[in-house]
């Protein structure tokens, strides 16, 4: 069953969203070689609590940390951990708060110092499949227009591997609430999206094989071949002619660029 959110609803999300913003902000003026990905959770999980607000993931079907920081073939599910990040490393932050009863669950994709030309193109291009993404959440379409709209720029334009394991959703009271939203589909199908319906879209784009596992300890999604794979997430609630996007990367990507130690020149 899709929950579609009133006005207030959609705004008390809108907090939940930007306080995850706001937290990967604090990521992105910390982040650079030699910290541990354990401290930036540890961090991650002050800051979430300071704000009044839980850190969704803790225990999540006994997911044991804060936050999800998945390094270069780490797809998505990562355990932050005492290795110290280096030159080169792709660093992927995932983040959930739940704030007044609403969750708000979103990500980002770090680039360590200079990557190569591939990577850089990785990255960009699979931020803009967000955002393609992001077009077609308006009210009319199917969740499938979304996830053609990813899969024609990451896979078919640019032969990326386009995991099919793992999925967007639905968010509200819920972490994971229906539809789910496929980052790979048919152009009008899937369900049909109305006002107010809330969507977490969060293309996972290897930069090789889609093919991917999970870890022995049953979270670690890794690349099968060990090529990198890049991850962004927003918040999106459904709306009539433009999507509105809850979360915001303008301070995550200001931090970005005044942080010496992370590429920004996409
Ligand atoms: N953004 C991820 C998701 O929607 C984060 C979940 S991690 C978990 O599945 F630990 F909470 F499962
Ligand atoms: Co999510």
């Amino acid at each position: 069953m899709i929950i579609c959110k009133t006005d207030s609803e959609v705004e008390l999300m809108r907090l939940s969203a930007l306080l995850v913003s706001k937290t990967l902000t604090e990521v992105s003026k910390l982040i650079k070689p030699g910290i541990t990905t354990i401290s930036l959770d540890k961090m991650i999980g002050e800051f979430i609590k300071d704000h009044k607000a839980i850190p969704s993931f803790l225990n999540y079907s006994g997911y044991p940390f804060n936050s999800c920081i998945s390094v270069n073939d780490v797809v998505v599910h990562g355990f932050p951990n005492k290795i110290e990040l280096k030159e080169n490393d792709i660093v992927s932050v995932d983040v959930g708060v739940i704030l007044n009863g609403w969750h708000g669950d979103h990500a980002y994709t770090f680039a360590i110092g200079e990557p190569e030309k591939e990577i850089i193109q990785l990255i960009k291009v699979t931020k803009e499949s967000l955002y393609k993404g992001i077009e077609q959440a308006t009210v009319g379409k199917r969740v499938g227009d979304i996830s053609f709209a990813i899969q024609e720029i990451t896979e078919k334009k640019y032969g990326y591997g386009v995991v099919r394991e793992l999925v967007g959703h639905g968010l509200g009271r819920n972490l994971h609430e229906d539809p789910q939203v496929p980052n790979y589909g048919k152009k009008g199908s899937g369900p049909l999206l109305k006002n107010g319906m809330v969507l977490a879209i969060e293309p996972m784009i290897n930069l090789g094989t889609k093919n991917v596992f999970t870890e022995k300890d049953g979270w670690t999604v890794k690349t099968q071949d060990k090529k990198v794979s890049v991850h962004f997430e927003h918040d999106v609630c459904v709306r009539k002619n433009k999507a509105d996007i809850l979360s915001d990367y303008s301070s995550i990507e200001a931090a970005e660029k005044l942080n010496p130690y992370l590429f920004s020149n996409y």
